[in-house]
């Protein structure tokens, strides 16, 4: 998370805001990674094999970001990742449309007791969250991990994370979350002394919250071997190149940098360690492109691959549906519709015209070369980084008819999903990892009190939870709002909730799980009969009690700390 550094701007009034089907969601702040503009030379695209054969999908996207290269450490703030590079709502629809972002409404529905945030729009997108939803539903093995810079105090922002970490726990999910000091060490170049002195507080924070360690696991990048590793099994499956397409990495880029890289991909992965389950990540969209990578990894980390073939070559996946296509026609030109072969099926593409072309010349190509050879729809498990004995193993497990070649098996007799789960099973019996790809879900950033972004530089801009509980008050005072220029404006009129600062802290945090305060806040407003002044005293004074609260449970679990198992202090006093 770096709300810290992806502050929000104001968008002007007319701007194209998404006016919500409930409106008293919360504001569509917009999204904004920075106060930059992303250079049109930082762009990159970047396509990726995932496994042998087929380009992946999911990687086929561009992501643009802003690096500092590594070797800047003081201007830190520029190894945050901005894949996207403007600032209106229009960026939601980007993220969907270009990126991949799937709209977290949509998934709601499966979400048996979504959290407020789920509820209020906040949590705005996911990548494949379903299978989360469904363990949670079904009661099966789930988790959730996120991990914190400890840069500076832990803020509102970031309790947004740890509410959503909290909450996964109190689904019945396993817990984890990490402070991400080699991060800060390498990518931002914070000292260990800097860094040990918030990691403490991020952690006291999240217990305060409500974590529990008993259940849930906290770790420091650096005290965790198991996790260094897996980054460094994981490494051997991604290369300079990539993350230089992904993160714009050069030849100047540090190699601790690149590290942290690799680190963050075991932290996603981490969870599944002890046997695959569906994890989701919270984090703000910024932190996209590390989920798209880690995606890619667990992928490229499996022994074996499925997918659907033909006959004995191999065949891309738009060659692939025109192979079906030429089977499921067999009866309009085989001599025998039991056993139509190849080059007869060749013959009849050539003469369609609906493919696309390049892969029916190359279709037809590798059909004729098989000649008489029958054409036969079939499961293929393939081998993409299995052990000798492993890819025996396999052979021996699939049952039914099946053919054996180098470097796939041909199973029959077996769907695509039956594969898929016998060749999990037989990777994780042969000391794989088995992993599920990990899902992520993305909050919106919060506007900063003084209108503009929300940046720990400015201190007026953002509460910290470690601000004195008077100063919050203070701050929440003075913060802009959505109101007009007189009294009798906004009475006619009403406010702008959906552009104030004032009304996302009700939506993000002081209406807690209260909708109905929410909406009522919304309504009176947009209604007029809300005005600013009596709302920010409000507002003010549940966030001062809110923060004596938050401040008094730091207080206690700081006296419980030292019986916890978590060792705050890295002992790397170097630098
Ligand atoms: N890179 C994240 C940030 O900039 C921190 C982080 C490290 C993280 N490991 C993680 C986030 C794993 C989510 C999951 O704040
Ligand atoms: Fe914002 Fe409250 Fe004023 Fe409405 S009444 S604009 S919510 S401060």
């Amino acid at each position: 998370m770096s709300d810290r550094d992806t502050p929000t701007e104001d968008a002007s009034p007319d701007e194209d805001r998404r006016q919500s089907g409930r409106a008293w969601r919360g504001s569509d702040a917009p999204l904004r990674a920075d106060g930059g503009e992303a250079s049109e030379a930082s762009r990159a695209s970047s396509e990726r094999r995932a496994d042998g054969g087929e380009a992946n999908n999911e990687s086929r996207v561009s992501s643009e970001l802003r690096s500092d290269g590594g070797t800047e450490t003081e201007g830190a703030d520029d190894v945050r990742l901005d894949p996207w590079g403007s600032s209106t709502i229009a960026d939601y629809r980007k993220l969907f449309e270009q990126f991949g972002i799937e709209e977290f409404d949509e998934a709601l529905p499966e979400v048996p007791d979504p959290h407020y945030l789920m509820r209020r729009g906040v949590i705005f997108g996911h990548r494949d969250y379903r299978p989360v939803a469904d363990a949670m539903r079904e009661g099966e093995d789930f988790a959730s991990l996120s991990g914190f810079m400890p840069t500076g105090d832990p803020h509102i922002g970031h309790k947004m994370v740890f509410d959503e970490i909290i909450w996964h726990q109190q689904q019945g999910g396993d817990a984890y979350a990490l402070i991400a000091d080699l991060e800060a060490h390498a990518a931002r170049g914070l000292s260990w002394t800097e860094i040990d002195e918030h990691a403490r507080s991020y952690v006291l924070s999240l217990l305060a919250l409500g974590f529990d360690p008993e259940d849930g696991e906290l770790y420091r990048q650096s005290d965790n071997r198991e996790l260094q590793d897996l980054a460094f099994e994981l490494g051997t499956e991604a290369n300079f190149s990539e993350l230089q397409a992904i993160y714009d990495f050069g030849g100047e880029t540090n190699v601790s940098y690149m590290q942290s890289v690799v680190t963050q991909m075991a932290d996603i992965l981490y969870p599944q360690l002890d046997g695959p389950k569906p994890t989701v990540i919270p984090v703000g969209p910024d932190q996209d492109p590390h989920m798209r990578l880690a995606r890619d990894l667990a992928a490229r980390m499996r022994y074996f691959g499925v997918r659907e073939a033909f006959a004995s070559f191999e065949a891309e996946a738009d060659e692939r549906v025109l192979l079906r296509q030429a089977y499921d026609a067999r009866e309009e030109y085989a001599e025998d519709a039991e056993l139509p072969r190849c080059g007869e099926a060749a013959d009849w593409l050539r003469t369609r015209e609906p493919a696309p072309p390049d892969a029916r010349e190359s279709a037809v190509e590798k059909l004729e070369n098989a000649g008489k050879e029958p054409i036969r729809p079939r499961t293929r498990i393939f081998d993409r980084r299995a052990t000798d004995a492993a890819f025996e193993a396999l052979i021996e497990a699939v049952s039914g008819e099946k053919r054996v070649y180098d470097e796939h098996v041909d199973a029959f007799e077996l769907d695509e999903g039956e594969a898929e789960e016998l060749a999990r099973e037989v990777e994780l019996e042969n000391g794989g990892y088995g992993f599920l790809p990990p899902s992520s879900i993305y909050h919106r950033f919060m506007t900063g009190l003084t209108g503009g972004k929300m940046s720990s530089s400015v201190p007026a801009s953002h509460i910290s939870l470690l601000d004195d509980p008077e100063d919050g008050y203070d701050k929440v005072k003075s913060a802009t709002t959505g109101g007009r220029t007189t009294a009798e404006e906004q009475r006619e009129k009403g406010g702008k909730a959906d552009e104030c600062p004032v009304y996302e802290l009700y939506a993000y945090l002081l209406s807690g799980d209260d909708d109905e305060f929410a909406k009522e806040v919304y309504e009176e407003c947009v209604g007029g009969e809300r005005l600013c002044g009596g709302c920010k005293e409000q507002a003010a004074e549940l966030m001062e009690s809110f923060l004596e609260d938050h401040q008094e449970k730091r207080a206690e679990w700081e006296e419980k700390l030292d019986e916890l198992d978590i060792d705050l202090d890295s002992g790397r006093k170097r630098a």
